[in-house]
Order: C-alpha cells, then sequence, then structure tokens
C-alpha cells in the first residue's frame, strides 16, 4: 500500500502511534549556543515529529521558531525548513549555529565537514508574516509556542525565562491573560488551516499550567480553539525528556496535592 505520508515501515508507524512518548536525548552539540533560550527542544525530538508528518525534501514551517531546533531537526532528516520569530537575537542565534556546524552521520556536529543545515528564520510577529505565506507550498507545521500567558510570574526560578520578549506585546507569552492568549491562538490557527493541503498536519508542543490554584489543561483549551478553525485533533503524545528532568519541586508539601508536571504534550491535528 503506497505510503503518501512518510518514509517509514508500518512497524516503525505503529510503534509512533504510542500515546507515551519518553526519550533521553542529551544535550547535542549546539546545546550551549542554544540554551540562551529558556524554552528549547531537542533537535532530534523534532526530527522525529517531522520524519512521521513530511517525506525527505517537503517544506516544514515553525511560525514561533525560537533559535531554530525544528529546522535543526527538519535538517537531519533531509527536510527543508523555514520559521518565524519575533526576536532577533534568537535569529542570530540559529545563524551563528548554521555557520559553525553542519551534520554528520552521528548528527549535528562542530564545523563544517558534514552535510550543511539549511533553513531560514523570518524575522516578525507570526500573525502578520503567516498571512503572506501562499496556500499549499508547506507539507506541515510543527511548532512550540508560549506555554500560555505570564509563565514568570508561577515558575521564578525554574528556568532562565529568556524566552521572554519584555514589553513585546505580539509576543503571546505576553498576553494579559489565558483568553486573550486562545484568541492570539485562534488567529495562528485560522492562518494554519489556510497554508495547509488538505491531510495535511499541525503539530503543537505545549504544556499544561497551574492557575489559580488549579490545574489547568492549557493543551486541551488550545486543542479546542484549534478545533475550532476547521482541523481535526488527531492525538497526542505525552512526551517526558528524561536527560532534562528537572528536580521535582516541594509545592505545597504536606498541605495540599499540586502536581509537578514534568511532560509536555504534543498535540497532533490534520486538515480534514
Ligand atoms: C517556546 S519558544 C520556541 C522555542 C523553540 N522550539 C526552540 O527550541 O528554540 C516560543 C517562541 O515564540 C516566539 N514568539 C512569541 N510570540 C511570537 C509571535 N507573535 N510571532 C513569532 N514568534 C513569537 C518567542 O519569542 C519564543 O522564542
Amino acid at each position: 500500500m503506497e505510503n503518501p505520508l512518510n518514509h517509514l515501515s508500518g512497524s516503525q508507524w505503529l510503534y509512533w502511534t504510542n500515546s507515551l512518548y519518553p526519550t533521553n536525548f542529551p544535550p547535542d552539540a549546539t546545546h550551549p549556543l542554544r540554551k540562551k533560550h529558556g524554552a528549547i527542544k531537542p533537535p532530534e525530538l523534532m526530527a522525529e515529529i517531522i520524519s512521521f508528518f513530511t517525506k525527505e525534501g517537503e517544506l516544514v514551517l515553525d511560525p514561533f521558531a525560537g533559535v531554530g531546533s525544528t529546522l535543526l531537526g527538519a535538517a537531519l532528516v533531509k527536510r527543508r525548513a523555514v520559521g518565524i520569530e519575533l526576536n532577533a537575537e534568537w535569529i542570530r542565534v540559529f545563524q551563528e549555529i548554521t555557520a559553525n556546524f553542519s551534520i554528520a552521520e552521528a548528527g549535528l556536529i562542530r564545523g563544517k565537514t558534514g552535510r550543511e543545515i539549511k533553513g531560514f528564520i523570518m524575522h516578525g510577529d507570526c500573525l502578520e508574516e503567516l498571512k503572506k505565506f501562499p496556500a499549499g507550498q508547506v507539507a506541515a507545521i510543527i511548532t512550540d509556542p508560549p506555554y500560555g500567558c505570564r509563565h514568570r510570574v508561577s515558575f521564578t526560578g525554574e528556568t532562565n525565562f529568556a524566552m521572554y520578549n519584555p514589553g513585546e506585546n505580539k509576543d503571546l507569552g505576553n498576553a494579559a491573560g489565558f483568553d486573550e492568549y486562545l484568541a492570539m491562538m485562534a488567529l495562528f490557527a485560522e492562518e494554519a488551516f489556510r497554508i495547509l493541503p488538505p491531510r495535511r498536519y499541525l503539530v503543537i508542543l505545549i504544556g499544561d499550567r497551574y492557575h489559580q490554584g488549579e490545574y489547568y489543561p492549557l493543551s486541551t483549551k488550545v486543542a479546542q480553539v484549534i478545533q475550532r478553525a476547521g482541523f481535526k485533533w488527531k492525538g497526542m503524545r505525552i512526551w517526558w525528556n528524561q536527560a532534562t528532568q528537572r528536580p521535582l519541586r516541594p509545592y505545597a508539601i504536606k498541605r495540599c496535592y499540586v502536581s509537578n508536571i514534568t511532560h509536555q504534550n504534543i498535540l497532533i491535528f490534520r486538515k480534514g
């Protein structure tokens, strides 16, 4: 049977449908540069996701590109990639990586002896820039947006928070509240739906939160917004990277139950 989506065998496909997704990717060669950003993802993880939702040579779009981990993942598995990012500093980090690293058998290496890392990150607000993308040219949108708003208020000290753009109201992470954040996600979803060809996938990495003393299922709320734009919600993988596990925090010990949220959700949507 012809497989229109990817190059995986039946058993590789089956394995990747497991809703639990533990990984153990250690920091890669570009990590010391990328870690200036407080919310990076392993390029190897992005490569696995991209390998499921595209074929070699196809174009992947990441509208919340950060320092370009999705683009590095695409390069690892020979896909083309384009990103959009609000903060020029993160684009500069990506450019430093493409200028000084390449891809060898073992993955990303310092030096230019391996395969060239291609990929381009546009500077701007993705809610505006996406409007300029023609429909039908991108094979998959795979992205890791800010996880809601005012994150630093509840999590100060747990991460470097350098993913925020202080005072920049176009940053979804600076939305005044979850309603405003979800309204911005709705605008993103509308454009993503227009750009993708039928039967192609939008994949969003996102974590749940605590808000006003309660578990706030941000992934589910985002999924509902994406569905309203016309996408079908096809599944979710619960991703846990053992290698970068933070120590458990003693939230409200002996007072009340508070989860240590150590996983992130990978939401999978299809256009039609
Ligand atoms: C969770 S981070 C992505 C990190 C990325 N996965 C990586 O590994 O580098 C989200 C990014 O979205 C960017 N961002 C927030 N609002 C944006 C907008 N409206 N347009 C484009 N980028 C935006 C932030 O500056 C931040 O770098």
